[in-house]
């Protein structure tokens, strides 16, 4: 997969370090600088951004959300790697990005090596050009989605990824509802299709695939997907100025929209439907993700 892009940088991430751990030295974007409506009190940024910045050189496509950066060399490859790919969920769960056993299962079983091109960073914490001016998200924003939608993902279940770019994150979905569920991707540029299920066919979902009970299609993914719908779970991997109501009519009463709002930095909101068919919605967090637009659009850059 050739890279068509350099100016793709700090997408698809929360735009500070989600977590502060006394392990990890947290070197940062001038992003990191911002301030932020996070429920969790973190330390004072622009002190430790200088601090770390100047005697590490964060590799180029770092966004201040790397909880890796100083083990790259170790968690670098072209390759798939179970043992790396291992340790990476190993250190978000240690790190608190997540807290259940079975994201901790499907983040194990389906390895981000084999969705990545060839070459980059595969087990960095750091989103990743993919070409056509698209990324594959962070580690850490896969697991965080992961976990909020967990238990809009149990066995059976319907699940919508709304720019499904690598495949990756429909193929954890996939492995979640398993073959009695349904989890459709759903992306507007053609080549990534063709590209994410290549990566699904050499991963643990292929069966699921084959079966039919995992697809991924060419669309617009702000009319949502239709044929499949009502969803439980719902997640948008890019930043829509307002939510797409056709996403909201598909979504099951019950289920979950995780999607970021907003244009240059967003929220993470989670919005959930109840059964009498009214919505509550919350911010998780602040995050930077590519626009959610039309596949010109995206291409101008
Ligand atoms: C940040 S990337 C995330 C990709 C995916 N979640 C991953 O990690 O591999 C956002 C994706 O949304 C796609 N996208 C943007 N607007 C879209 C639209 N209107 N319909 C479908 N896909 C769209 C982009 O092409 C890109 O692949």
């Amino acid at each position: 997969m050739p890279l068509s892009s350099s100016s793709i940088l700090a997408y698809g991430c929360r735009y500070r370090a989600p977590y502060y751990n006394k392990h990890f030295t947290i070197f940062s974007s001038p992003f990191y600088t911002l301030r932020h409506h996070s429920p969790l009190r973190l330390p004072r940024v622009p002190s430790a951004y200088f601090r770390t910045f100047s005697f590490f050189n964060p590799p180029s496509l770092s966004t201040g959300n790397s909880l890796f950066s100083r083990m790259e060399k170790h968690f670098s490859g072209p390759a798939a790697d179970k043992t790396k790919n291992k340790a990476m969920a190993d250190q978000l769960r240690r790190c608190g990005v997540f807290s259940s056993e079975r994201v901790a299962e499907v983040m194990e079983a389906i390895d981000r090596g084999l969705f990545v091109p060839s070459g980059t960073a595969a087990y960095v914490d750091s989103p990743m050009p993919i070409g056509h001016n698209a990324t594959i998200s962070a580690p850490h924003m896969h697991a965080m989605c992961l976990e909020l939608l967990k238990d809009k993902l149990q066995p059976g279940m319907h699940a919508l990824d709304v720019g499904s770019g690598t495949g990756y994150l429909t193929a954890c979905f996939a492995m979640m509802v398993g073959p009695e569920g349904r989890a459709v991707g759903i992306e507007h540029i053609p080549e990534l299709v063709t590209w994410s299920v290549e990566n699904i066919k050499k991963s643990v979902a292929a069966p699921l695939m084959e079966k039919g009970s995992l697809s991924v299609n060419v669309g617009d993914g702000r009319l949502g997907y239709p044929e499949a719908a009502p969803y439980d779970a719902i997640h948008v991997g890019a930043a829509a100025p307002e939510i797409p109501k056709a996403l909201l009519d598909q979504l099951k009463p019950g289920g979950r929209l995780v999607i970021p709002v907003g244009t240059f930095f967003q929220d993470l909101q989670v919005i959930d439907k109840r059964e009498d068919g009214s919505i509550s919605t919350r911010t998780e967090t602040s995050v930077r993700y590519v626009p959610l637009t039309s596949r010109e659009q995206q291409l101008r850059g």
